[in-house]
């Protein structure tokens, strides 16, 4: 096998999971995006009190669980408790937060490629960079391909990248800088905001050998246009639709 293809994107990556038709963020939702055709999967992953990595994406509780309470201030053992699922639809009634690990273990089981975003606490940044690291090296054996993301440069140079390893920074604001002058150069793949992005953008950057990639898009057409333009992924809610994109 050829080393330099062993990590290769699709397209189209499920954005925390088919989370337009699922609970965003757990395993029925990565689940429904294999079953949609998808291949990649992003999730979210926070630390909670006892510095379990749990996957989940806001900083409080409440969007999901009805519950004011920050991530954070809750043990896993808490967390585990909270219903995940009933406040998308009655029928996921019983989803539980996973932990990275559940979410390792469910994505090489299933063959898919995990994209991890890592939202760190302040002042966990090199912890929780560390954390993911170890538990993410005794998945190498495995099939799967992983690409670690986050909007903070600390978590990020905690990770090695490796042939099944990628980083990724995730910017939603320009850099007052071009980004060949801006701390930002040194990534290879770029995770932008679809607000910030133009073609005359795509087209720098496709040009300095970077890997565009953007979130989140929902739309096919404007994906294609995206295609076009030289954008490597895009980030979707609904990989359903997306299906034939991957396929031209
Ligand atoms: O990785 C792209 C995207 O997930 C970043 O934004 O807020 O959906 O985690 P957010
Ligand atoms: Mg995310």
């Amino acid at each position: 096998m050829n080393r330099h293809n062993i990590f290769v994107l699709d397209f189209f990556i499920s954005h925390r999971g088919a989370s337009a038709i699922a609970p965003e963020n757990t395993i029925a939702s990565i689940a429904l995006a294999k079953a949609c055709g998808s291949r990649w999967v992003e999730v979210d992953v926070r630390f909670s009190k006892d510095r379990e990595l749990i996957i989940f994406h806001d900083k409080n509780l409440f969007r999901i669980t009805g519950v004011n309470s920050p991530v954070f201030t809750k043990n896993y053992k808490d967390l585990k408790n909270y219903d995940v699922g009933l406040w998308f639809n009655r029928s996921f009634e019983g989803e539980r937060i996973p932990t990275l690990l559940d979410v390792l273990n469910f994505c090489n089981n299933n063959s898919i490629n995990l994209n991890i975003e890592i939202k760190p606490e302040k002042g966990f940044e090199h912890s929780i960079g560390r954390k993911v690291k170890e538990i993410v090296n005794k998945f190498l054996f495995s099939q799967s391909c992983i690409m670690i993301s986050s909007f903070d440069f600390k978590v990020l140079n905690q990770i090695e990248e490796s042939e099944k390893v990628r980083k990724m920074i995730l910017i939603n604001r320009l850099p007052k800088k071009n980004f060949l002058e801006s701390k930002f150069n040194f990534f290879q793949y770029f995770g932008l905001h679809l607000n910030i992005i133009d073609k005359k953008m795509v087209k720098y950057l496709v040009n300095l050998n970077k890997k565009v990639l953007v979130y989140t898009v929902n739309d096919p057409a404007k994906a294609k246009l995206l295609k076009s333009w030289g954008v490597t992924s895009v980030f979707t809610d609904l990989p359903k639709n997306f299906m034939y994109i991957k396929d031209n």
